[in-house]
């Protein structure tokens, strides 16, 4: 049905999310420095990392060429009476470059997909990459969770221009692989791949769906992350419990250099 795609045009982006770690500002800068000795400035892939808000400032004090920043989500709403939510501009002005939107811990939480489109339309407007989580929550043998995946696209797709898009990440994360060990196969992750390429090229065009960096998620290990980056066809992965350990980061790094 859909050909082959070889997406391994650009350097891999690694995405480590911290989530709700580590305790203390003390903790976060002895996490980042080490994964700053580990990660050499030489390294050919985009390394970022997602502190908690509040040790983004911190971070970024220390924070080198080699790795850029991101925040774990981001407010659609600039300015004004949303209690709790932080901007697309006060990110960009810490330094924050990229930012994850739709985490599927934020859609448990009631995040929708058309505030995960506000979302990818405010980050763009402050220039931040929108790291876009989607995925589905279970695989049925009929294939119907495509279809989630198809609407997930078309929702936070919707009123971008090509230009835009051509500048989100799509991360995509199964629920069913985040933090429970489970991971996907390499040829799942393919077909995944192909089916959001084959997705995007029917709400655009092929040349702008091939420009998409796609990035998978759930479970990503050392042992398993050379097979899932040479055989599954995205281009680098986000990495939630294994970003926690410099040592296993760093060689999940490694492994998109050496696929
Ligand atoms: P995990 O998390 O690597 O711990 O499965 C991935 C994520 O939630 O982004």
């Amino acid at each position: 049905m859909l050909q082959s795609l070889d997406m391994k045009h650009t350097p891999a982006l690694v995405i480590g999310n911290w989530k709700l770690n580590p305790g203390t500002p003390a903790e976060a800068k002895l996490l980042f420095s080490e994964l700053r000795k580990k990660v050499s400035k030489n390294c050919e892939a985009t390394v970022v990392i997602a502190p908690p808000f509040i040790f983004i400032p911190e971070v970024a004090k220390t924070t080198h060429s080699a790795i850029a920043l991101a925040a774990q989500d981001v407010h659609y709403e600039e300015r004004g009476a949303v209690t709790g939510e932080i901007g697309a501009g006060m990110l960009a002005s810490f330094g924050v470059q990229y930012v994850l939107i739709g985490h599927s811990e934020r859609r448990a939480l009631g995040e929708t997909d058309a505030q995960v489109n506000k979302k990818v339309h405010a980050a763009l407007k402050r220039k931040l990459v929108p790291v876009v989580c989607i995925g589905e929550r279970t695989r049925d043998a009929q294939g119907q969770f495509y279809l989630d995946i198809a609407a997930q696209i078309k929702a936070l797709t919707s009123g971008l221009t090509a230009q835009q898009l051509s500048k989100v990440v799509i991360a995509y994360e199964p629920i069913w692989a985040i933090g429970t060990g489970l991971t996907a196969t390499a040829e799942n992750v393919r077909e995944m791949q192909l089916f959001i390429v084959s997705t995007i090229t029917k709400l655009f065009e092929r040349k702008v769906a091939e420009r998409v960096r796609l990035i998978y998620g759930g479970s990503v290990k050392e042992s398993n992350a050379k097979e899932l980056y040479k055989e599954g066809g995205m281009n680098g992965f986000l990495v939630g419990g294994a970003s926690l350990q410099a040592t296993e980061f760093a060689a999940i790094i490694n492994a998109t250099e050496l696929a």
